[in-house]
């Protein structure tokens, strides 16, 4: 991984990981791309081109003029928005998927693309969801998600592509705001803890989902693309998860802060449909296994410095 070039850089995983990278792999060496440009340091601090993932000519261009060696596949539609536009989502997911995925074949690129604990359904195993398990989820994000794990698996074995992907939970973190998830309710109730003292939450209390913190989302990228290819058995994606928690647990971790939080509910339909057909807490023992996976934040280290960062900006 030397020279990566990064899909969906402005969305709420590429615009923390593009930062991280060009520390760590330098400014010059990471290329973020998005469909819309915007001023903030993705834009900014290193080379920076439009591209919508729909354009393969544009995006094999671009990965071969840059010199690429890796691909991180990011531009994808969340599942709540995906449920409202289920067409859309099916050729913008799976068609920027495939688009990248060819370009990685075509130039010997490296692959990392996140799939989701959405990728699992009502008949998956909710407690300790195991690594290899029932998947028949019941949203479009889900089958986008199946359809897009097995094709890391095909990719890797028909064309020793080098696949590598995590199945994440819902990503938590104070720099850009998610949009159209089934887990944001976990990011704005810290901001409206700070703004109003009070959220109400479109997820009803009593239903468990995984979360994680994003720099410990941002290290598990990073470590699952540098382990040793020989130790990998899996090239779909791996569960990985720091944390599971219902609404009201969250709750209680911001009032060790702000004691006079109050949360209350108004169950939007749908949203809790996705979720409840979510597992509560998966087990991410294979991930741990096959490349080391480790999460350093639990839900209280999590809140206290999303708190603290939030209240700074
Ligand atoms: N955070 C995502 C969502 O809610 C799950 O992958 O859609």
């Amino acid at each position: 991984m030397k020279k990566i070039i990064v899909t969906g850089a402005l969305g709420q995983i590429g615009s923390e990981l593009i930062v991280r990278l060009r520390e760590i792999y330098g400014a010059d060496n990471v290329m973020a791309t998005d469909i819309r440009k915007v001023d903030s340091p993705v834009t900014e601090n290193g080379p920076f081109e439009l591209l919508d993932v729909m354009d393969k000519e544009r995006m094999f261009k671009l990965a071969k003029d840059f010199g690429a060696d890796t691909m991180m596949h990011m531009a994808a539609l969340l599942s709540a928005t995906a449920e409202a536009k289920p067409l859309l989502a099916w050729n913008l997911n799976m068609g920027g998927l495939m688009n990248a995925l060819e370009t990685s074949r075509e130039l010997g690129l490296q692959f990392f693309t996140p799939s989701s604990i959405g990728a699992f359904g009502p008949s998956t195993p909710k407690e300790n969801t195991p690594q290899d398990t029932l998947q028949r989820p019941t949203t479009m994000y889900g089958v986008n998600k199946v359809a897009g794990e097995l094709l890391c698996d095909y990719y890797f074995h028909k064309f020793g592509v080098d696949t590598r992907g995590v199945r994440f939970p819902g990503l938590i973190s104070y720099v850009t705001a998610p949009g159209g998830g089934t887990t944001d309710y976990a990011v704005d109730i810290y901001y409206k803890a700070l703004e109003e003292g009070k959220y109400t939450s479109y997820i009803a209390e009593g239903t468990y989902m995984d979360m994680m913190y994003m720099p410990d989302a941002l290290q598990a990228i990073i470590d699952l693309m540098e382990a040793d290819a020989s130790k990998l058995e899996h090239r779909n994606a791996f569960n990985v998860t720091a944390m599971s928690f219902e609404p009201e647990q969250i709750a209680a971790s911001i009032r060790k802060h702000i004691p006079t939080f109050e949360l209350s509910y108004e169950v939007d339909p749908v949203r809790q449909t996705i979720a409840d057909s979510w597992p509560d807490a998966i087990d991410a023992t294979t991930a741990k296994n096959e490349w080391g996976f480790k999460a350093q934040y639990d839900l209280d280290a999590m809140t206290a410095d999303m708190l603290e960062k939030l209240a700074r900006k």
